[in-house]
Parts: structure tokens; C-alpha cells; sequence
């Protein structure tokens, strides 16, 4: 009967202990279930009333009873402990396997990349790159290129004025004339890349702001088939060796005679598809022989130098690299398209 108390009173603290879930708890369980006012004390305190014959037994069973509180208390106290170390780990954790966070990674524009593989090509043939600026007067951009004020030409392209006589320049042309007044009688070998402007609605296709490459070779005897024949080797060397070129009949103000290039088209062969919009062909530049008026006005004489020269956009070149249907992705400087054409 007395024992029965006994594991009473020890169950019910213990079933005490399991609701206990932090250390100040705990402290106050243990002074409940263990203090001097506690149930076992009081149990102890019996021992010596209890009639002899069943002291040893009733004795065994309280301090049994006493020792299983005292283990519980101690296995609870380890158990929170335990957490609690857990939740100062996890917050400032560090997992040395993990891969490291590596920073963001700049990358070349894709017109640039363009621009360096064009470079490249030309430079394997001898051409040197000549940067010009883009504000130009309206002499260099137009006049000293044969496009006189009231030429008919002028209307080909929609200009930025910045004052009456100061444009931003509508194409790399002018930089021809920086060129050749620099270097004139010595022959010239060069490609001129840069940023162009035109005052154009922006469109899928055009836009006001975008890049030409230009090329310009000045000696005496050049002729037309020297203009083919590197025209030619470009074409292949950057759209491949299979690509057919073909040179059609046109006007610049510039040269004389004027041609424009085409390719056939890289995507389908030359069979029709809509980027070369079912025709098989891909205009990609404008050349020519330079017109013996732009000669001497880069102080080259006409009747010993002939020359030729060639131009065109650069993003075209990107877009059919990358089959992009949109100029305008190129200056929205939107990382998820750059990304992307890495
Ligand atoms: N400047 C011309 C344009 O912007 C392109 C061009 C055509 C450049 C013929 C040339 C050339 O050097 O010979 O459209």
C-alpha cells in the first residue's frame, strides 16, 4: 500500500518532467519533485514511522524511486542542453563541402565580341584599327564625302544636329578623311569601328544608336577585284566557308562605282527562310572604289591613288550570329538577354 504511494507520487513527476521544456523549468520541476517540500522528501521523512518489518522494502522503494527522479532530471537537463547548442550551430553554421557563392562575372558585350572577331579577320590581312570621333561636322560627315548641302543623298540619312554645323555622326565615313589626312601620300590599310547615330524611329530593325565597321584601302593600282577578293575572304572567314557572295550595283555619294554585298543566307543555305525573307540573300554591306573627289579631299592625288572602301552595321552581324529578331535587345542593357549570349 505504501509503496503503491510511492510509485504514485514518482510516476506523477515524472509525467511532470516530460511537459518541462526549458531550463527554468526544469530548476523549478527539480525543486518540486526533489526539494526539501517535495513528495520524496516527505517519503523519506516516513521511513522511520513505517513498522520494521516493512521499512527495508518501503526504504528501497523510495530511494529507488528518488534515484530514478534524479536520473530523469539529469537525461532531461543533457536533452536541453543538447538543443539548445543545436540551435546556436545551426544559426551560424558553416559547411565547408558546400561550392563557394562565386561573385557575378562581367562579360563582353555581344556587339563588341562581334566587333573583336571582325577586327581580327581584318587584321589578318593588314588592316589596322583607327578610332574617330563621334561628333563630327557636318563637313566631315557629309560635304568632304561628296555630299554636298543640297545633294539628294543627305536624305538617306536622318541627322542629329547638335548645332547648325555639328552632327553627330550618321556613319564611320568621316573617319576616312581623318585618316587619310593623316597619312596621305603613304598608302592605307584600315578598318574604322564605332558607334553611329540616326534620327529614326526605333523600330525592331533600326535604331538610333548602333555600330558600323568601315573599311578603307588606299594605294596605287587597287582595283575593284581587290575590293572583291577581301570583301570575299571576310565574308567567309566570319559566315563561313561555304557562303556565297554576291556584289550588286548601288549608289554611295562616296564611291564610284558603289556596290552592296550580299550573302547567302546562313540559316537556310540560300533556300529561303524568313530571316532572309524567303530570297536567300542577306544584304550586309555597302563598298565601292573611292570617288576620286574624296581622294583629294584626304589629299590623296586621283590620277596616282585609287582606293576602295566598304561599310556596314555591326549588330547585323550579332543578330544573324544569334538568330536575334530585335536590334533594340541590344542597348536595353537587359542582363537576362546579355546573359544569354555569352
Ligand atoms: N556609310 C554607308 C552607310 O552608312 C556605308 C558605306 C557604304 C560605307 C559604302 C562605305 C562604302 O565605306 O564604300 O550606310
Amino acid at each position: 500500500m505504501r509503496i503503491d504511494e510511492v510509485q504514485r507520487q514518482r510516476d506523477a513527476a515524472l509525467a511532470a518532467l516530460d511537459a518541462v521544456d526549458d531550463a527554468a523549468a526544469l530548476e523549478a520541476w527539480r525543486t518540486a519533485a526533489l526539494g526539501r517540500a517535495s513528495a520524496v522528501a516527505a517519503l523519506l521523512g516516513q521511513i522511520k514511522a513505517v513498522p520494521a518489518d516493512e521499512r527495508p522494502a518501503f526504504g528501497a522503494a523510495v530511494n529507488a524511486a528518488r534515484q530514478a527522479l534524479e536520473a530523469a532530471f539529469e537525461a532531461r537537463r543533457a536533452a536541453l542542453e543538447a538543443r539548445a547548442l543545436g540551435e546556436a550551430l545551426g544559426s551560424d553554421r558553416i559547411d565547408v563541402t558546400l561550392p563557394g557563392t562565386l561573385p557575378p562575372r562581367g562579360g563582353l558585350h555581344p556587339v563588341t565580341r562581334a566587333l573583336r572577331r571582325i577586327c581580327r579577320i581584318f587584321a589578318d590581312m593588314g588592316f589596322q584599327v583607327y578610332q574617330s570621333r563621334e561628333v563630327e561636322t557636318d563637313d566631315l560627315n557629309f560635304t568632304l564625302l561628296n555630299t554636298p548641302p543640297h545633294h539628294p543623298a543627305r536624305d538617306m540619312q536622318d541627322t542629329f544636329y547638335v548645332t547648325d554645323d555639328v552632327v553627330l555622326r550618321t556613319h564611320t565615313s568621316p573617319g576616312q578623311i581623318h585618316a587619310m589626312r593623316e597619312h596621305a601620300p603613304e598608302p592605307l590599310r584600315i578598318i574604322l569601328p564605332g558607334v553611329v547615330y540616326r534620327n529614326e524611329k526605333i523600330t525592331a530593325r533600326s535604331e538610333i544608336q548602333f555600330t558600323q565597321i568601315e573599311g578603307l584601302a588606299i594605294g596605287e593600282g587597287i582595283t575593284m577585284a581587290d575590293l572583291k577578293g577581301t570583301v570575299e575572304n571576310f565574308v567567309r572567314r566570319l559566315y563561313g566557308p561555304d557562303r556565297a557572295v554576291r556584289f550588286r550595283a548601288s549608289y554611295f555619294p562616296f564611291t564610284e562605282p558603289s556596290a552592296e554585298v550580299d550573302v547567302s543566307c546562313m540559316l537556310c543555305g540560300g533556300r529561303g527562310c524568313q530571316i532572309c525573307k524567303g530570297g536567300g540573300w542577306l544584304e550586309i554591306m555597302g563598298c565601292g572604289m573611292v570617288h576620286p573627289t574624296v581622294l583629294a579631299n584626304g589629299g590623296y592625288d586621283p590620277d596616282r591613288f585609287t582606293g576602295f572602301a566598304f561599310g556596314g552595321g555591326v549588330e547585323r552581324v550579332a543578330l544573324l550570329r544569334y538568330g536575334i529578331d530585335d536590334i533594340r535587345h541590344f542597348w536595353a542593357n537587359d542582363l537576362r538577354f546579355l546573359e544569354q549570349l555569352r
